[in-house]
């Protein structure tokens, strides 16, 4: 029996039982691969931390719809990401987001040929609420469902638009939670060479700038008042010799004890604190990753996640690395739905789908 509706399968003949996947074993549903067919759309799903998103891309490359609602203001009232009130927000915002998504990229549900959900990494309360949605609407229209793994999701940011990035490459996955160095091989093949080892990158950002007295986000007010300042302090780096680990807390802390014996803060002050945190950050995250690129003889490497939006950053590495760079536009380096519609294409041909017993995993890791 052909999926209803679904015209993903090229005429493939597709078991009923995969629709009543929670009889299936999850081993079963998860072998299966599917038949790519042109211009195959797919609905992506995300909702791992504070941005309820849905989007819809086209072989895994245009992006017909990107809708994110975001709840930034709501959460820098706290300074920070409050988890209850994340998921609550989430719960409230997902379908009209789904229904704007649709409709902003002109299908219904005739058009969709699968469904890209974000299950881990994240916090719980959060993917739950998308991962529940994303298995009611599967289960509703009668179409295949699709886990993915948010840092590989970010990672697929590369693949949108004219994105052409070939293999083996190296990706620098910077975010608010991650800090990850992973040599990619193939669609789906990574190996994890190097993490963080306290804070991540963007949650130095973050805390750098409440330690500054900047808003939250941190990464963004602290690029903004740096921008075009020089760096008035001398910050830690650690290199971390002999591996692909990171490690920002000293730098944190750093700043910190810079900003007690100063005392008063001035606007003139904050900014030249914040361009020398920003320099110490850039150094060691481009440093690292170009002599890991050295040593494995990658042919590009690939930035990913939030901290890919900044603009010193970016043109550090443009400007000192002899292996192109390929970095996401601002929009598709932070969390977005596309990314995961992305590479919920790329998993179709090679992993296939989950059965719904597929659960959320919070601490979710990558290769
Ligand atoms: O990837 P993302 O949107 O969410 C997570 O998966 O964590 O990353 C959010 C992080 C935050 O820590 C934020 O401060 C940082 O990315 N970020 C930036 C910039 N834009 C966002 N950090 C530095 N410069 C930016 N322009
Ligand atoms: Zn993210």
């Amino acid at each position: 029996m052909a999926l209803g509706g679904c015209q993903a399968h090229g005429g493939e003949v597709v078991s009923p039982g995969y629709l009543n996947g929670i009889t299936e074993s999850a081993a079963q549903a998860i072998s299966r691969t599917y038949a790519i067919i042109p211009a195959m759309k797919i609905l992506g799903i995300e909702t791992s931390c504070d941005e309820t998103a849905a989007a819809v891309v086209e072989d895994g490359a245009d992006i017909l719809s990107n809708i994110v609602a975001s709840q930034v203001d709501i959460h820098a009232r706290y300074g920070g990401i409050v988890p209850e009130v994340a998921s609550r927000q989430h719960l409230i915002t997902i379908l009209p987001v789904v229904e704007t998504a649709m409709a902003e990229a002109e299908v219904t549900w005739q058009d969709i040929a699968a469904i890209a959900v974000t299950f881990g990494p994240g916090l719980a309360g959060s993917l739950l609420v998308g991962v529940n949605v994303a298995k009611a609407i599967s289960l509703a229209h009668r179409l295949p469902f699709i886990g993915i793994n948010h840092l590989e999701g970010h990672i697929y940011a590369n693949w949108l638009g004219d994105g052409q990035p070939v293999f083996p490459c190296l990706c620098l996955i910077v975010s608010g939670g991650h800090s990850d160095l992973v040599l990619m091989s193939g669609h789906g093949k990574f190996e994890r060479l190097g993490r963080t080892r306290d804070d991540a990158a963007g949650e130095a950002f973050d805390k750098g700038a409440r330690i500054l007295g900047l808003g939250y986000p941190g990464g963004p007010a602290i690029e903004a008042v740096a921008e075009g300042v020089t760096p008035g302090f001398s910050l830690p780096r650690a290199w971390l010799k002999g591996n692909d680990d990171f490690s920002f807390s000293g730098l944190k802390t750093a700043l910190l004890h810079l900003v007690q014996e100063r005392g008063s803060l001035d606007s003139t002050w904050v900014a030249e604190a914040a361009a020398s945190f920003q320099q110490s950050i850039v150094d060691v995250l481009v440093k690292k990753t170009l002599e890991a690129a050295a040593r494995l003889r990658v042919g590009q490497i690939l930035l990913a996640g939030g901290v890919a939006a900044n603009k010193a950053l970016g043109g550090r590495f443009m400007g000192s690395s002899s292996i192109p760079v390929l970095i996401p536009p601002p929009g598709l380096c932070t969390d977005n739905a596309a990314i995961i519609a992305a590479c919920g294409y790329y998993h179709f041909q090679s992993a296939g789908v989950n059965s719904y017993d597929m659960d959320v995993v919070p601490s979710l890791s990558l290769g």
